[in-house]
């Protein structure tokens, strides 16, 4: 914390309201604040309905907010033009999701290179190929999503991101769907995406993988209810318990 020209992603106060199926307000961020620092790798947990897709959103701006502020690589999310937000979206903010959201009748390499397409930008052959490389899926780029598997899809997911070079990556749940050897390569890569200049913000259910974080939130019913500096699996285990029986 601290520094605020180190600090990538400011959240500062906020608040979300959805609706119950009643109509009845159903408060889900219920004034949350924090900071991920410039390279920082930061895991959220927390029970089931806790908020964490909530936040992750809202963080990254897919979610408006109801109340407080965020920023993101120096911007104000919650109060950029529709515009302005989706270059901030476009150019410094990648999102991963549990399910891949590749395009399933274009190729590996079609799928990372669509991104900059839509921006009527040029992502040369050679930049894909280094993507592809540095997810280790250099034989695949002519692979359709349905000829790899889950744990390829959510690397070639990961390569789309990266090429386009964001200071902060949002990850939710990414490895929701692998197996144990593929979560850890994708673990290993999002570590590898951390560096210097990007930060990444990994929610997940996997506490082992949530230890391997440089800071650990635990959510509990829409409030950070424990930050962990470099915990261990057991001291995560232990606050998302408590967590998990205070909610
Ligand atoms: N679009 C929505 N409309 C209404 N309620 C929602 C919506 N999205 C999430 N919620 C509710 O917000 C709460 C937090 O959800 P979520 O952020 O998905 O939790 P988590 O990711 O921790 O499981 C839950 O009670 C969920 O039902
Ligand atoms: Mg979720």
């Amino acid at each position: 914390m601290g520094d605020a020209s180190r600090d990538v992603v400011r959240a500062d106060g906020i608040t979300k309201i959805y609706s119950d199926p009643d109509g009845r307000p159903l408060p889900v961020l219920k004034d949350v604040s924090l900071t991920v620092g410039r390279g920082e790798f930061v895991a959220i947990v927390g029970p089931s309905g806790s908020g964490k897709s909530t936040l992750l959103y809202a963080l990254s701006g897919l979610e408006p907010v109801d109340g407080g502020s965020v920023e993101v690589a120096g911007k104000r999310v919650d109060t950029l033009s529709r515009a302005a937000l989706a270059k901030l979206r476009r150019d410094e903010v990648g999102v991963i999701f549990q399910t891949y959201n590749l395009i399933g009748s274009l190729t590996a390499r079609e799928n990372i290179a669509l991104p900059a397409i839509l921006a009527h930008r040029a992502l040369s052959a050679s930049a894909v190929d280094e993507a592809l490389a540095d997810v280790g899926l250099s034989d695949r780029g002519d692979h359709r999503p349905r000829e790899l598997s889950g744990g390829q899809q959510q690397r070639v997911a990961i390569a789309r991101v990266l090429a386009a070079k964001p200071q902060v990556v949002f990850a939710d749940e990414p490895t929701g769907a692998l197996d144990e050897l593929a979560s850890a390569k994708v673990l290993e890569l999002l570590h590898s995406a951390a560096t210097a200049d990007r930060s990444v913000v990994l929610v997940t259910h996997d506490l082992e993988a949530a230890a391997t974080a440089d800071r650990v939130l635990v959510l509990r019913d829409g409030e950070i209810h424990r930050q962990l500096a470099n915990p261990s699996a057991r001291a995560v285990l232990d606050a998302v318990t408590e967590a998990g029986q205070l909610s």
